[in-house]
Order: C-alpha cells, then structure tokens, then sequence
C-alpha cells in the first residue's frame, strides 16, 4: 500500500495498490435528467478519465474498470453498438492524457468477439502505452468472472493433455496465471472494490480475484462519482481490519 497526502488533507491514507470499479448507474443518471440511457454512458466515459487520473495521483497501481460484461450483449443492440463504439471515443481523446499520466492501458476480457474496429483501437492502446511505467489502466471489457473461469480451466486441460503440466501440478497460482488478470502480475487480486449507484452485488466480476477484497458500495451514480469519493471510499477501507483468514 502507497502513503500518500494529497495537499496535506489526507495524512496518512493508505492507498490500495488494486482498486476495482463497477462503474454502475449510468442509465439512472442520465434518466434523472431526463435523458437517453446513452447519455450516461457518455458522461460515465468522461468520468473515466477523471478517475483514472484522480487514482494515478494517489499512488493506485491498478485501477481495474468494469466497462462491458459478457452479460451486456443481452441490451438493445442500439445501447450495445455505442457501448462498443465508447473506447474508440475515449482514446481517441484522452490518449495524449493517458500518456502525459504514464498510464499503461491493459484489457481484460474476450477481445476476439469484439467488432473489428473496437478490438483494433484498444490493441492500438494496449501498444501506444506499453512502455508506460505508471499505473495500469485495466478495462475489463466483454469480460465475466465464471466465463474467465471456464475460459482457464480450458487452457489448463489442453496443456495437461498436451503433457505439458502434471495435473498434480495445478495449484492456485497455476489457474491465477490461465485467468485474463495474469497481466497484472503481482497485482492481479483487488484490495478494495467500489461499486457506484447503491447496487450490492458483484455482478460476476473478478470473482477469482475478489476472494478477500473488501467491498464498498457507494450511493453516487458513476457519472457523479468523484475524485472527493474516491477518496472517502479508501478512507473506509483504510478502517477494515484485513485478516486474510487468519485471526
Ligand atoms: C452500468 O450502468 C454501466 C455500464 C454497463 C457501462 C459502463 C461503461 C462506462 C462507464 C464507460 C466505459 C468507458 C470506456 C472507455 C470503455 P447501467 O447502464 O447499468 O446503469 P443503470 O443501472 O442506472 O441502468
């Protein structure tokens, strides 16, 4: 964990090295104002950025954003066609400030079902910021945690029948390195989630990696989550008392 102190105001806050985002209430938000659905997403594109970099600043090492779930297909195909057209949106205007943050942009997910150009704007990403020594930017995008599951068990069974891996050999740092999140080395688990909008749930994300990560739900809808919540969020985690199973 990083220390940091944000203009002297946060003395001491223990800074989580993996934060993980369900960026939830889009819908609700742009409904509020009376607005399409769609209107959500785009201003829960904008907030992106302004998280990402509001967690860059604290000292975050991962910032994990669930931003398309293998579930998300099943919406109308008009609110899915923009939610596949947002990262070709979103890089195309906040990469100079990605860079300028040396952010390094990783996917996790099934990127070979994404449309063509949505898959070749984010290997643009993943490549344009390889080298960038900050804090990963990891959009989990067409991604689900039992569909991970299934997806790394299936790597494991064809390296045992190729011999390549004993079966007694399968430990949990053998399936960690089959799920999508091996790209995130030593900080593939997350410390803290937030979910934004009240929601209490964790939608089949990161369900490997959440096996002791505290949880806040916050009432803010994503559009309105700031940089203020951010902050108070790791203040209430800072208050959890993390045993790992032990005592
Ligand atoms: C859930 O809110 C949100 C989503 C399914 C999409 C999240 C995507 C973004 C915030 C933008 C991602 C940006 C990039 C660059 C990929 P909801 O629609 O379920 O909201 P509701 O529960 O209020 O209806």
């Amino acid at each position: 964990m990083t220390e940091n102190n944000i203009d002297g105001q946060n003395n001491n806050l223990r800074v989580p090295n993996h934060i993980a985002i369900i960026m939830d209430g889009n819908g609700r938000w742009a409904k509020r104002s009376g607005q399409p659905r769609i209107a959500g997403h785009k201003e829960g594109m904008n907030n992106v950025k302004r998280i990402a970099i509001a967690a860059s600043d604290l000292g975050v090492k991962v910032l994990s954003l669930y931003a398309f779930s293998t579930e998300n297909w099943k919406r109308p195909s008009a609110e899915v066609s923009f939610l596949m057209k947002l990262p070709v949106d979103f890089f195309g205007v906040f990469m100079p400030d990605l860079i300028k943050e040396n952010i390094r942009v990783v996917i996790t997910g099934f990127k070979d079902n994404l449309p063509d150009k949505t898959r070749k704007v984010v290997d643009k990403a993943i490549a344009d910021t390889k080298d960038n020594t900050g804090m990963v930017l990891n959009f989990a995008f067409n991604y689900g945690g039992r569909a991970e599951i299934v997806n790394a068990t299936k790597i494991i069974a064809r390296k045992a029948i190729a011999k390549e891996l004993d079966p007694e050999d399968i430990d949990e740092k053998v399936f960690s390195d089959a799920l999508f999140t091996h790209v995130l080395g030593e900080y593939s688990d997350p410390d803290l989630l937030i979910r934004t909008s009240g929601e209490e749930r964790i939608s089949n994300f990161l369900l490997w990696q959440m096996a002791y990560t505290e949880m806040v739900f916050d009432s803010a809808y994503w559009p309105d989550f700031t940089s203020d919540n951010l902050v108070n969020d790791i203040k209430i985690f800072n208050d959890r008392d993390r045993r790992f199973g032990t005592v």
